[in-house]
């Protein structure tokens, strides 16, 4: 008898133990424990057993109930705290999440649109080093050694004769002296110039353009131009040409656009001068021609260069060049 109570037990639970889900554990709660369950027929069963037997046998049916009783709430509270952990639950109406995507950079986007807006007038793209000779960077664009023109770029000299590109316009020769006319080239990339504060990184970007061909003149520039600032801001902004130096283009012309914030008015992004600056361009100088060997007499050209820094910060109105070095994510994302 006392062994058949050890027995009831022991395959309770085990029962137990192969069941996952409540609805089991209940029913074998039932079929041990309930009104007409093996356990409590047990005890029922008591009053026939001899007399002797009587007094330990209930003693231990009632622990093994009480054991039982006890092992089957501790497998449903630790079932129903399982499904409340979050981490084993699947939410199926949860919006999918997205993976962080990159995006390109602002200036990077600036200078595809700029670029996309010359191609679709026939130029195209030329691209080249930007640790540069100190012939293709100054010397065949018309700047001798020791001319006073090159105190307008301060530069990083890699060697005597090596430097850190200062502009794109060493791009025009390059390009001339693997071709012969008509040349229609824009130039963009980074250049390099030994200053920093708030309008000015070591490091920035500019766009060259370049065109030569029989019979071109100012205003080919001027219509060039304008249909570049056109498409790139609006109709509505006006560009100014002023009298200006580069020693490989003469006449040469500083171009400024109509001041993107104020319209003209005057603000503090246009120092109140309703205009600025944007560009530097000219007619190519005919030394420039004969370092390259093109007849002077047959053929003219137009040159421009711009700072992709500027345009973007126009375009964005940004009013701080640094931000765009930043790499603050914050800053970026807004692109
Ligand atoms: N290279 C000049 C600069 O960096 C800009 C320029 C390009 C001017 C082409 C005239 C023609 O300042």
């Amino acid at each position: 008898m006392e062994k058949n109570i050890e027995h009831i037990k022991s395959e309770a639970l085990s029962e137990l133990e192969g069941a996952s889900d409540p609805e089991a554990i209940k029913a074998i709660s039932v079929r041990y424990l309930g009104r007409k369950g093996i356990v409590t027929q047990f005890l029922r069963n008591i009053s026939s057993l001899p007399a002797a037997e009587r007094p330990f046998a209930g003693k231990r049916a009632n622990e093994v109930k009480k054991e039982l009783d006890a092992a089957v709430k501790g497998i449903l509270e630790k079932l129903a705290s399982e499904a409340q952990r979050p981490g084993d639950r699947i939410d199926v109406s949860l919006p999918g999440r997205v993976p962080a995507r990159g995006s390109l950079h602002p200036l990077t986007q600036i200078t595809r649109e700029i670029c996309a807006i010359f191609t679709r007038m026939g130029f195209n793209i030329a691209e080249g080093p930007e640790v540069e000779s100190d012939y293709y960077n100054f010397e065949a664009l018309n700047i001798p050694k020791n001319h006073p023109a090159r105190d307008m770029q301060d530069t990083f000299y890699v060697s005597d004769n090596i430097v850190l590109r200062t502009q794109t316009s060493p791009m025009q020769i390059r390009v001339m002296e693997t071709q012969p006319p008509p040349v229609r080239i824009i130039a963009p990339g980074k250049v390099y110039r030994c200053d920093s504060d708030l309008t000015h990184t070591p490091m920035f970007s500019q766009v060259e353009g370049l065109l030569v061909d029989e019979n071109v003149s100012f205003g080919d520039l001027k219509g060039t131009l304008t249909a570049f600032v056109h498409q790139m801001f609006d109709t509505k902004t006006a560009l100014r040409f002023r009298p200006s130096f580069f020693p490989f283009t003469e006449p040469s012309a500083e171009v400024d656009i109509l001041c993107v914030m104020c319209r003209g008015k005057g603000c503090r992004i246009c120092s109140q001068t309703g205009w600025l600056e944007g560009l530097g361009s000219g007619m190519v100088h005919p030394a420039v021609f004969e370092n390259v060997g093109y007849d002077t007499r047959r053929y003219t050209g137009f040159a421009f260069g711009m700072g992709v820094e500027r345009i973007a910060m126009l375009k964005y109105g940004i009013d701080d060049l640094r931000k765009f070095f930043d790499n603050d994510f914050r800053f970026l994302r807004q692109f």
